[in-house]
């Protein structure tokens, strides 16, 4: 959260445009594949001509013919100026869809009827604070209402990559203190859409099932998704996607729209009978919840936009690189044991030093302590909060356990909860008064502290939230992480967050928490945190700027998987999904799955297991250690490439991989999540190679061989390659085959017929 203040006196005095040709009026942002021309001519707020593909060279006679020709007719029954759909459209504009902002004046009757007024265009600007790649162009818009003391500055970035952002700052530009403050309802990024993009998809889902795709067509009216969870939840829309129809992985034309923000949020599709159609993002603000006092300012989070003429995968071939411009991650993603699985809260000694043994010798690289290690935890129903190591379990600390791990030639990792806080905790007791909330009479301290809550929050997973806006608790809960994190050598935290807020400012909590994991970077410069919520409940890319990993979901369930990796890595690029082979029966659904399945499915993400290795037999342990060998081999690629998936005929067969970025090699896997529609599935399709050049096709074999249903193999997986390759590792057979990138996706391949459940991998390397 910036809180940069200026007011608009000083705006007068400010730089003048910094373009090369001096002001701008009709500044025009042109960067892979994507444009955008921005009207900002006269007084009025400004309009986005156009956000799309790439319109080429455009000098300024032209675009400022763009900009007239867009001028559109005066429909009958309306105001009597062709309406322009602005950068903050307002009622005062004609504008009666969902406005940009909202809010009031206290004293002052009905809702501020603000007529913001464009004072200065700056072109070609610093970057501002945040993630931002070098060669980002950079619009910053000027508008005030002097007669309503309010000014807005509206920043909107282009990187090199084609991701486009944009946010506002709201100033309160009263100097009289004692003058009222503006009690903000909304204050949203809307982004014009043209008419052809009516098809949307956006995201819901559950525990363990997230990022369940939903798709509608846009009727006239508001599609509007909104989280009130204090978190984006499981059922977070996550992007609202607006495409051409029947837009796929690989074609048709795509906007969206994501905030980069972890509290409240609502993200929506409107077409308005008045002729337009937009998409709007913004914080979810309650009433009350955020007032901007006389010379104070508000900035809201980035609204982050991206457009893609083919489908999906080009959303993520432009967010995916510009994410990795200022990802924090900066080594490898080491191989990952996380104990929770394996046993639950049932901690000792012995047995974690035994896990910790078999998950070196598989070749583990990072070993997480989970859930059950402080004070009295011996369950879900207490101690959070206190976060002293259980003298029990651990009359040591957990030092001889470190040290075990350490031996073993692996790093150290913690998990803990801190936003969250059981009833039954001694911080909770002494400090009813930090309870998010309150809590109930009878639980409240004995000076009566926290009592008094009229309707204290509910609890949830039997916990209650932290006020972490209130300095006291925030300090105490910095002041536990940081003294955990100078006693012991730990590498890594896994920051979990088990419940909606259902109390409370979420945006003060959004904002301190941010604040907090702040502090605790900076205080330990090379920590490394995993943002956990019940699984993947808090994926986002404000969280993103903060971590180096997300807890995917909560089910190590491969088919299950298969899906919510698919979606969430269409946002968020392959290294930070934390995914784990588990138990051969899953623990969250009961569904038992071969182990070949399982290491194909966790091998594309960051790869952890999450299973009692102690209780696998000999020939398993094998299979993942090989397992793991080859995704330390595979590691730079699967961490560096182009998300590649194919759109499937049949829904229950799917193809997805992942080409390096120099178009040299890949890997990808054909997967079967059920019985195929027909005997023969449609032909496997390599997407993202390059068309001329040859490629070596052989499959990969991880554990033992995916069980197919077909009598014979494709030819291809039998015979030996025709261009002189070894015979590959085999699906059933062996054999390879050497074809041109074009021949590959335009043609493709026999696909093995795959038994339900089963995943078969495919490298694929360059051989000119
Ligand atoms: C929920 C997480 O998502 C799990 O992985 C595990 O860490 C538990 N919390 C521990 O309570």
């Amino acid at each position: 959260m910036n809180d940069e203040k200026w007011v608009a006196t000083e705006l007068m005095h400010t730089v003048p445009a910094q373009s090369p040709t001096g002001p701008v009026s009709i500044p025009y942002l042109r960067a892979a594949g994507t444009s955008l021309v921005l009207d900002a001519r006269g007084t009025g707020v400004p309009v986005i001509v156009h956000w799309g593909g790439d319109l080429g060279d455009l000098d300024s006679a032209m675009l400022h013919a763009v900009a007239d020709a867009s001028v559109p007719a005066i429909s009958p029954s309306s105001i009597d100026v062709p309406l322009r759909l602005t950068l903050l459209p307002t009622l005062a504009e004609g504008w009666s869809g969902r406005p940009g902002i909202s809010g009031f004046r206290p004293g002052q009757s009905g809702a501020a009827a603000l007529d913001l007024r464009l004072i200065e265009v700056r072109v070609g600007g610093v970057p501002t604070a945040g993630p931002a790649s070098s060669g980002t162009q950079t619009v910053a818009i000027f508008l005030t209402d002097a007669a309503a003391q309010m000014a807005v500055r509206t920043d909107l970035e282009l990187s090199v990559e084609g991701v486009l952002r944009l946010r506002h700052t709201l100033t309160n530009t009263s100097t009289d203190p004692a003058a009222s403050s503006f009690e903000l309802g909304s204050l949203d990024v809307i982004l014009p859409v043209p008419d052809r993009a009516g098809e949307l998809l956006d995201f819901t889902g559950l525990w363990t099932h997230e990022r369940r795709p939903q798709r509608t067509t846009l009727g006239h009216g508001v599609w509007s998704r909104e989280s009130r969870h204090g978190r984006p939840g499981h059922d977070d829309s996550y992007l609202m996607v607006a495409g051409t129809l029947g837009f796929g992985f690989r074609s048709g034309e795509a906007w969206a729209t994501h905030l980069a923000w972890s509290g409240d949020k609502r993200a929506w599709a409107e077409k308005s009978a008045l002729g337009y159609s937009a998409l709007g993002s913004g914080e979810l603000l309650a009433p009350g919840e955020l007032s901007v006092a006389s010379g104070a300012s508000h900035t809201t989070p980035w609204t982050v936009a991206v457009y893609s003429d083919a489908g999906l995968d080009g959303l993520s071939a432009r967010l995916h690189p510009w994410i990795r411009t200022w990802s924090t991650i900066t080594a490898p993603r080491p191989v990952v044991l996380n104990t929770w699985e394996a046993v639950y809260f049932d901690h000792d000694l012995p047995t974690l030093a035994r896990l910790a043994d078999a998950a070196a010798v598989v070749g583990v690289e990072r070993f997480v302590l989970d859930d059950g290690w402080f004070t009295g935890r011996s369950d879900d129903r207490r101690a959070l909060g206190d976060w002293f190591v259980d003298p029990v379990t651990w009359p040591s600390g957990l030092h001889p356990l470190i040290e075990h791990v350490h031996a073993a030639g692996m790093d150290f990792g913690l998990w803990v909860e801190p936003e969250m806080v059981s009833l039954d905790s001694d911080v909770a007791r002494a400090h009813p008064d930090w309870v998010l909330g309150g809590m109930a009479d009878d639980l409240a301290g004995a000076d009566g502290a926290g009592a008094g809550a009229a309707s204290p929050a509910l609890t949830w997973r039997f916990q209650h939230v932290l006020d972490l806006g209130n300095p006291e608790t925030f300090d105490w809960v910095f002041a536990r992480l940081t003294a955990l994190l100078t006693e012991y050598p730990i590498a890594y935290l896994k920051w979990d967050h088990n419940r909606d807020l259902l109390a409370g400012s979420a945006h003060r909590q959004t904002a301190a928490l941010y604040r907090l994991i702040d502090a605790v970077r900076a205080a330990h410069p090379g920590i490394e945190i995993e943002s956990c919520a019940s699984g993947g409940a808090r994926i986002d890319l404000g969280i993103l700027e903060r971590v180096d990993r997300v807890w995917t979901s909560d089910t190590n369930d491969p088919l299950e998987r298969q899906q919510i990796q698919r979606y969430t890595s269409v946002l968020v690029p392959p290294e930070y999904l934390g995914g784990h082979l588990g138990a051969a029966t899953a623990h969250t659904t009961g569904r038992t799955s071969e182990l070949s399945f399982r290491l194909a499915t966790a091998l594309f993400g960051s790869a952890g297991i999450e299973w009692d290795l102690t209780q696998a037999n000999e020939a398993e342990l094998v299979q993942i250690a090989e397992w793991i060998s080859r995704y330390k081999q595979l590691r730079p690629l699967l961490h560096s490439g182009v998300v590649v998936r194919a759109d499937p005929s049949d829904l229950a067969i799917q193809l997805h991989g992942v080409v390096s970025p120099d178009q040299n090699s890949a890997l990808f896997t054909q997967v079967a999540l059920a019985a195929p529609r027909a005997a023969l599935p449609e032909r496997m399709r390599f997407h993202g190679l390059a068309p001329e050049r040859r490629y070596r096709v052989a499959p990969l074999v991880l554990g033992a061989p995916p069980r197919t249903i077909q009598d014979a193999a494709p030819a291809w997986l039998v015979e030996p390659d025709a261009y002189g390759g070894a015979a590959g590792d085999g699906v059933g057979a062996g054999g390879a085959v050497t074809l041109t990138g074009a021949v590959l996706a335009l043609v493709g391949l026999p696909a093995p017929l795959l038994a339900p459940e089963q995943a078969a991998l495919f490298t694929v390397y360059s051989v000119d």
